[in-house]
C-alpha cells in the first residue's frame, strides 16, 4: 500500500471520531470525514452493497480525489471501510476520478476509474484524463500494472483527452465487458463513448453511443446505461446547462434519455428525454441491479454551484441521495424510495380528510427523520384552493417549504428560510400531473435533506438544508380550503 493511501486511512480513522453522530444524516451516506462528491463503484459484492465515493478526506472542500468506501446490507445503514484509492501514481497524481465496479469470474472485484495527471499543454496546465483499473477483495485494492488501459490513442480523431472520464462498466450477456465513458467532441459538446473488453483488462473503442449535438449543456459526465422495463436508459450529467422551461435548470443537471438498444449492432436510439430530479441538489447518479432484480439509483445530493459556501470548520461535507427504485411507466422514468426504507418506519400517525384553511398543525406530526405521505385535494372543485404548503424543519425563524398550486399544476421546493445567509439558488419548481386539483406528496426528511416524491415518483425534488436539527416543526398551510390525508412515520435508523 502506498504511503499516500496509508496516510489517508490513518487520517480518516482518527478524525471520524471527532464528528458527532447527531450532526450527520441517519440513513443517507455522508462523507466519513472531509469532502464527498459522486457515487463511485456502486455494486453488490460478496453479499453486501458497496458504495465508493469521490473523497477528499483532509478538509471539507474538493481536493486531490481519493475513493472513500462504505458497505451496507440494506442500502440505508452504511458502515465505513478504509479509503480504497489514493492519487499515488504518475498517471493519477492529480486525482482518482469517478468510476465503477464489476465482479471478475475469479471472485475479485475490478474497479475502473479515471486517472488524472497534470501536464503543460501549449503553455497552459491541463488535466489529462485516462481510464485505469484496480483489483481487490472488497477492502484493499491494487492498481493494475499496465495502467492506464484507455487513453488518448483510444479516442476517435478530434475527441477531447481533457474531458474523458467516469467509466461505467457492466458485464454483457456473453460474459464480455462493456463500459460507457463521458467525453467531448469539438467545442466541449458532450458525448458518450462505448468501449469493449473480453477480460475486463484489455479495452478497445467501439463507438460513439450518444451525442449531444448542442442540446443539453456542454461536457457530459458520469454516464450510466442499462435496460429497464423493455426499454434502454442512458443517464448522463451535463455541465453548463441552459434552462428549458421547467424541465431543465441552469448549471449541472442529470438527464435521462429513454430509447431502444440493438444489442447486436450495439446502437442506441433515443426516443425521449427528461430531467431526473427537479430540486436543487442531485447529480452524477449511478445505478445497480440488486440481487432481486431491482434497478436502484443513488446520486450525489449536492450541487456544484452551491457546494463551497460552508464554513471551513465543518468536519464533513457531502451526502448521497436516498436509493431509488427505478421503473418506466407510460414512457417516463419513475423513482420510488427503496422498499428497505419501510423497515425504518417507527411511530405512525394518520389523519383522514382534514378540512382546513390557513395554518394547521397535527398532533404527533413533527421531526427531522420522517417519511410522510400527504394527499391534498380541493373541497369544492369549482372553487379550488390557490396554494397548499407543507413547512418542515421549522422553528420561530426557519422553515423549508414544499408547495403546490393546482391552478398551474406546479410543485415548488423553497429553502430560503432554512437558515442560509447566502444569495444563491434556494427554490426550484416542477410542473407535475394533477387531476381535479389533487396531488400526492411523499416527503422524506433526514436531518439535513428533503426529498419529495410527487405522485408515486413521477417527479422528484431533492434539496439539502442545513437548518439546526432542533427545528423539528411541521405545519400545513392553505390559501383557500383543502382536504388532506396525512400518514407520517418517524424513521428510526440504528
Ligand atoms: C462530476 C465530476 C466527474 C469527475 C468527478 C471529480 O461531479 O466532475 O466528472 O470524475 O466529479 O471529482
Amino acid at each position: 500500500m502506498s504511503q499516500i493511501l496509508r496516510e489517508a486511512r490513518r487520517y480518516e480513522e482518527l478524525n471520524e471520531k471527532k464528528i458527532g453522530q447527531e450532526e450527520r444524516p441517519r440513513f443517507h451516506l455522508s462523507a466519513r470525514v472531509g469532502w464527498m462528491n459522486d457515487p463511485n463503484g456502486f455494486s453488490y459484492y460478496n453479499g453486501s452493497y458497496h458504495m465508493f465515493y469521490q473523497y477528499h478526506p483532509y478538509n471539507s472542500y474538493w481536493g486531490p480525489m481519493h475513493w472513500g468506501h462504505a458497505v451496507s446490507g440494506d442500502l440505508l445503514h452504511w458502515e465505513y471501510l478504509p479509503a480504497a484509492l489514493a492519487p499515488d501514481q504518475a498517471y493519477d497524481a492529480a486525482g482518482c476520478f469517478s468510476g465503477s465496479a464489476v465482479t471478475l469470474p475469479d471472485g475479485r472485484q475490478l474497479l475502473m476509474y479515471t486517472g488524472v495527471r497534470r501536464e503543460e499543454v501549449g503553455g497552459e496546465t491541463r488535466d489529462i484524463q485516462t481510464q485505469c483499473l484496480a483489483v481487490g477483495d472488497g477492502t484493499d485494492y491494487e492498481k493494475y500494472e499496465a495502467n492506464p488501459v484507455l487513453c488518448e490513442k483510444d479516442l476517435p480523431e478530434g475527441n477531447s483527452r481533457f474531458d474523458f472520464r467516469d467509466p461505467k462498466m457492466w458485464q454483457a450477456g456473453n460474459g464480455s465487458y462493456r463500459c460507457v465513458v463521458g467525453n467531448c467532441a469539438g467545442e466541449r459538446d458532450g458525448q458518450v463513448l462505448l468501449f469493449g473488453s473480453e477480460d475486463g483488462f484489455h479495452w478497445s473503442f467501439l463507438k460513439v453511443l450518444a451525442a449531444n449535438n448542442g442540446r443539453f449543456g456542454k461536457a457530459w459526465e458520469c454516464p450510466d446505461f442499462f435496460a429497464l422495463d423493455g426499454k434502454q436508459v442512458l443517464l448522463v450529467s451535463p455541465m453548463d446547462m441552459l434552462p428549458q422551461g421547467l424541465e431543465y435548470h441552469n448549471g449541472n443537471g442529470t438527464l435521462c434519455l429513454i430509447g431502444n438498444y440493438d444489442e447486436k449492432e450495439e446502437t442506441f436510439t433515443e426516443e425521449s428525454d427528461q430531467a431526473v430530479d427537479y430540486g436543487i441538489d442531485f447529480y452524477a447518479p449511478q445505478t445497480i441491479l440488486t440481487p432481486d432484480g431491482r434497478r436502484v439509483m443513488i446520486g450525489w445530493m449536492q450541487n456544484w454551484d452551491t457546494c463551497n459556501l460552508h464554513s471551513p470548520e465543518r468536519p464533513w461535507f457531502g451526502q448521497m441521495s436516498l436509493p431509488r427504485e427505478l421503473s418506466i411507466e407510460n414512457g417516463r422514468l419513475i423513482q420510488r424510495p427503496v422498499r428497505e426504507l419501510e423497515a425504518l418506519h417507527g411511530e405512525r400517525v394518520a389523519f383522514k380528510n382534514v378540512v382546513f384553511s390557513g395554518v394547521k398543525e397535527l398532533e404527533g406530526v413533527a421531526g427531522r427523520c420522517v417519511d410522510m405521505e400527504v394527499v391534498v385535494r380541493p373541497v369544492d372543485e369549482s372553487n379550488p384552493f390557490r396554494k397548499f404548503s407543507v413547512w418542515f424543519a421549522q422553528d420561530e425563524i426557519c422553515h423549508t417549504a414544499v408547495s403546490f398550486r393546482p391552478g398551474e399544476s406546479i410543485v415548488k421546493l423553497d429553502r430560503k428560510f432554512s437558515g442560509t445567509r447566502r444569495a444563491v439558488i434556494h427554490q426550484r419548481r416542477s410542473r407535475v400531473n394533477s387531476q381535479n386539483g389533487e396531488i400526492k406528496l411523499r416527503i422524506i426528511l433526514d436531518i439535513c435533506s428533503v426529498e419529495v416524491f410527487v405522485n408515486d415518483g413521477e417527479h422528484v425534488l431533492s434539496a439539502t438544508m442545513y437548518t439546526d436539527p432542533s427545528a423539528e416543526g411541521i405545519s400545513f398551510l392553505c390559501d383557500g380550503i383543502a382536504a388532506m390525508d396525512v400518514v407520517k412515520y418517524t424513521l428510526c435508523a440504528r
